[in-house]
């Protein structure tokens, strides 16, 4: 039995994290396994990147360089942590992904889209997201929330002008992959996001449940 592969995407402090816990919840006790992660991270070496990337100044790394070393942590992540869970059958919840990539590195960052879909294709393979909840609300408010939980991190330094090209990025991708991803309105009361994504993945689960990964 294989497994099914769900990520969480969208702006800085959109409230992603407590989500995912809450829907964990929601799946172990509907009776799947469930594993849960978020990149960069997510495996040893993937977390020693990531933090080489949360920290230091704005400008310590290039985009290409974020680029290659976001993918360098999700290629050991997809190998050590992503794929076995999805072999062994679990539905697996991870906060940020590919998507990510094209939106910061990308879309804000503005390295070539035809390079980093190249890029893309060879650590991602056939293990692409099953399904992607694109969490969007106003950049002021996301900046302002992840400020309050204490987040000082090297991304959410990086300006308003650069998170609204990140915001645009994600509702850009969803225009593109709709069937793959459901964009959420973030900024309503947390009751109001769970029951979003829970109308969502009650819809999708009886026909995906049993994934769809080689
Ligand atoms: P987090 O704050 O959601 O834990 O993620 C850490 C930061 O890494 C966040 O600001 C977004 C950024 N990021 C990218 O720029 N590209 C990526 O591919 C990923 C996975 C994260």
């Amino acid at each position: 039995m294989h497994g099914s592969f769900i990520t969480f995407e969208g702006v800085e402090g959109a409230g992603k994290s407590t989500q995912i816990v809450v829907l964990a919840d929601w799946l172990r006790d509907a009776g799947y396994t469930v594993m849960m992660t978020r990149e960069p991270g997510g495996a040893p070496q993937a977390e020693q990147i990531r933090d080489l990337l949360v920290s230091g100044d704005t400008a310590s790394w290039t985009d290409m360089g974020e680029c290659l070393l976001m993918n360098a942590a999700r290629t050991e992540h997809l190998a050590r942590t992503i794929r076995p869970a999805l072999k062994a059958g679990s539905i697996v919840l991870c906060d940020r992904f590919m998507d990510s990539t094209r939106a910061y590195q990308g879309g804000a960052g503005g390295i070539d889209m035809t390079a980093l879909r190249q890029i893309e294709r060879a650590v991602v393979g056939n293990t692409g997201p099953d399904l992607t909840f694109i969490f969007d609300l106003p950049v002021a408010a996301g900046l302002e929330r992840a400020k309050t939980r204490g987040g000082d991190d090297r991304f959410e330094k990086k300006g308003r002008a650069y998170h609204e090209r990140v915001r645009s990025a994600f509702l850009q991708i969803a225009a593109e992959e709709p069937d793959r991803c459901k964009v959420i309105q973030a900024d309503q009361t947390q009751d109001k996001v769970t029951q979003d994504i829970l109308a969502i993945i009650k819809a999708w689960l009886p026909v995906k449940g049993g994934g769809h990964h080689d």
